[in-house]
């Protein structure tokens, strides 16, 4: 008889009781000899994974492998083949790997709901189909698009995604009941997704600011899912937007001195509006912590001045920050309704109400506004 392989891939980024539901479920279903856990590196079709590899691997093994009763556990192996590349791997590239290393056996391919309904992009989509047989099982929240030639595992699937889950933890919400105990503490021990982070603004920020901060970077996340741009990147401009706030305002000119900071119109700024140097600042301070993509650094800078070309990530930050749900002036709640009907309109309607609050207390215009004003005025 041919050996039965069971591949269980994924980003695992983190892995939770979905992932864990839907292996046991596999493992009983298909009755294989061997089954392997094969976290992705980075999978192709997806950015780069929050947590290290190396974390990845181990949280693999804690949430996917160690919860198994004994009788399948002998059965598992963690596969760190595509971690250890240090690069993209193609699913063909690694059951061609596979393939060799087992030849003659008989594969079966395990995949979350969310990686099922994208198999279509992937790449030699007919050599996988060829190389094995597909499994995956609907989720509440994901049962569509799951591509027919999919075999179904059945039972009932707790409705999670990583992305979900990743939100949860970078937003400081208790995410304990979708993940494995051991996964939980050492998500919390080693400060992953976002945990340090989140301690190191709430310890520097005021009260109120830190709450602002939660607010904008959950609002940003969901106008991200509204309107097509990438949900981890929002939340993470969100939560790192107002960072210079922790700099008392009247020592953030010397700040800017110091570190050279690239601000327009610095020294008017510096001598009128001093406040509005914290955008750069917040930049500043990601950098000097390695967090942030350029463009959710472009995004932070940004998120009280504008600038020209704004781009959809600079767009929804700077809408959500001007419209976050604690956000209390005249227009708020209208602007919050509008940015999910018209993310422009909404933009232009933030930027009238900054314009609209600066004239009627007399205050300096900063040039870039005006101009950006200007720029989307009829
Ligand atoms: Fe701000
Ligand atoms: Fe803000």
């Amino acid at each position: 008889m041919r050996e039965k392989i069971l591949v269980l891939g994924g980003s695992f980024d983190p892995p939770h009781i979905g992932h864990l539901a839907l292996f046991t479920a596999a493992l009983r279903r298909i009755k294989p000899d061997l089954a392997l856990v094969v976290p992705a590196y980075q999978a192709p079709l997806k950015g780069e994974p929050e947590a290290p590899a190396r974390e990845r691997l181990e949280l693999a093994r804690l949430g996917l492998i160690a919860p198994l009763p004994k009788r399948l556990k002998r059965l598992v192996r963690l596969d760190a083949g595509e971690i250890l590349s240090r690069r993209k791997v193609y699913t063909c590239e690694t059951l061609r790997r596979l393939r060799q290393q087992h030849p003659g056996a008989e594969f079966h391919f395990a995949v979350g709901a969310d990686s099922a309904a994208s198999f279509e992009r992937w790449k030699n989509t007919r050599e996988l189909k060829a190389a094995c047989r597909w499994w995956s099982a609907a989720r509440p929240g994901a049962s569509k698009g799951i591509p027919k030639f999919f075999a179904k595992i059945s039972g009932k699937m707790p409705d999670i995604s990583s992305t979900k889950l990743r939100a949860m933890l970078a937003l400081g919400q208790d995410a304990r009941r979708w993940l494995v105990g051991s996964v939980a503490k050492r998500i919390d021990t080693r400060k992953l997704y976002g945990l340090s982070l989140l301690a190191e603004l709430k310890s520097s920020l005021s009260p109120e600011r830190f709450a602002h901060t939660l607010a904008v970077a959950g609002w940003a996340q969901e106008l991200a899912h509204i309107w097509g741009a990438d949900q981890d990147q929002a939340r993470l401009a969100g939560l790192l937007h107002d960072f210079g706030r922790s700099i008392p305002v009247p020592k953030m000119p010397a700040y800017a001195r110091a570190r050279r900071l690239s601000v327009p119109c610095r020294d008017d700024i510096a001598r009128r509006q001093p406040m509005l140097l914290h955008a750069y600042i917040s930049e500043d301070l990601a950098k000097r912590r390695g967090l942030g993509s350029p463009a959710v650094l472009q995004a932070v800078r940004r998120h009280t001045l504008g600038g020209t070309n704004m781009t959809l990530l600079d767009r929804v930050l700077y809408v959500a920050d001007a419209s976050s749900p604690d956000r209390s002036y005249r227009e708020a709640p209208a602007i919050r309704r509008l940015a999910q009907e018209d993310l422009d309109a909404a933009f232009s309607a933030c930027l009238q109400a900054k314009i609209a609050h600066a004239l009627a207390r007399g205050s300096w215009i900063h040039p870039l506004t005006v101009s950006l004003w200007n720029g989307i005025a009829a």
